[in-house]
């Protein structure tokens, strides 16, 4: 009988796990024993302040309903949901438009639009355009790619936080022309801070943070033989476009609004263009952290 003390106790529970017959989950439990005994040794963890995180992931996952996602939020919140997406982006065998964060109000089957319709159907405000070519890298246009898009309203919020969040607005999905092409319209969205209301919300206040994120446009694109790509595109001149607080901007996803952009299909209409780059399917691996929330609820009740 060996000793259970703080310097066995990591490999005796790495030990007992062993006979985990998925090799992948194997691995990945017996980093993650490592890490969180780490972490506990480094700062010492009292049982008080362990209870105190208990208390919190608790709370995180009591927030959670079809229309809510507080654990998303938190993984974005840490950093986590980036350092993922990062990680995705450099598994690629070519290299596409740089993932950004899905976030937690994605939605799947939100409408279709024909191009050159706008996604504001009830929400009011400026209207923009966006438009360019999806392409492979090597310049071809991808036809028929799909593009979800989805963007909070004037006020800041997305639908899914409206008083009735089942009715969807602001969020759609277009297809390409034969060229690879896309145009839409939209509003011109307004930064946002995340939900603070919850346990989150809470984490971000005790670390004195502002919990804004800068104005944005989730895309999720994809096409058969191509992976899929997460991205938002990210308007150039916001007060927090270089402290995110979900650490999802990066330079080459911040896009500019034109207000005379004679390219732009959308004639007078302020608009953005943006070309998005597919790379080729290595595998049918999905590129999204996280999910449409009422998904997330399903498969774990
Ligand atoms: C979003 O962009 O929708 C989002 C991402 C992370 C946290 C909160 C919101
Ligand atoms: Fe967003």
């Amino acid at each position: 009988m060996r000793a259970i003390d703080e310097n066995t106790i990591t490999d005796a529970a790495i030990e007992q796990m062993d006979s985990t017959k998925n090799p992948r989950l194997k691995q990945i439990m017996a980093a993650a024993v490592r890490h969180l005994h780490a972490f506990a040794r480094e700062v010492d963890l009292t049982p008080e302040e362990w209870i105190e995180g208990i208390k919190f992931l608790t709370a995180t996952g009591q927030m959670c309903t079809a229309y809510r996602q507080e654990f998303i939020l938190l993984s974005d919140t840490l950093g986590l949901s980036s350092l993922i997406n990062s990680l995705h982006d450099r598994r690629a065998t070519e290299s596409s438009t740089k993932s950004s964060l899905l976030g937690p109000f994605y939605r799947q089957d939100s409408p279709k639009f024909e191009l050159g319709q706008s996604i504001a159907v009830k929400a009011k405000g400026p209207e923009i355009g966006i438009y360019g070519r999806i392409t492979n890298t090597a310049g071809q246009g991808v036809p028929n790619a799909s593009i979800e898009i989805w963007q909070p309203d004037e006020d800041g919020d997305y639908d899914l936080q409206k008083h009735d969040p089942s009715e969807m607005d602001l969020r759609g999905r277009f297809f390409t022309n034969a060229d690879g092409v896309y145009y839409l319209r939209s509003i011109r969205p307004l930064g946002y801070m995340i939900p603070m209301d919850g346990p989150v919300g809470d984490m971000i206040r005790a670390q004195g943070r502002h919990g804004f994120r800068p104005a944005h446009i989730h895309f999720l694109i994809g096409a058969p033989g191509y992976r899929e790509v997460v991205t938002a595109l990210y308007i150039a001149g916001d007060d927090h476009i270089d402290s995110d607080t979900v650490f999802g901007v990066t330079d080459s996803l911040v896009a500019e609004v034109k207000d005379a952009d004679t390219a732009s299909p959308m004639k007078g209409v302020p608009s953005i263009r943006f070309n998005f780059t597919l790379a080729a399917a290595k595998d049918a691996l999905s590129g999204r952290v996280g999910a449409d929330p009422s998904q997330i609820i399903k498969k774990s009740a």
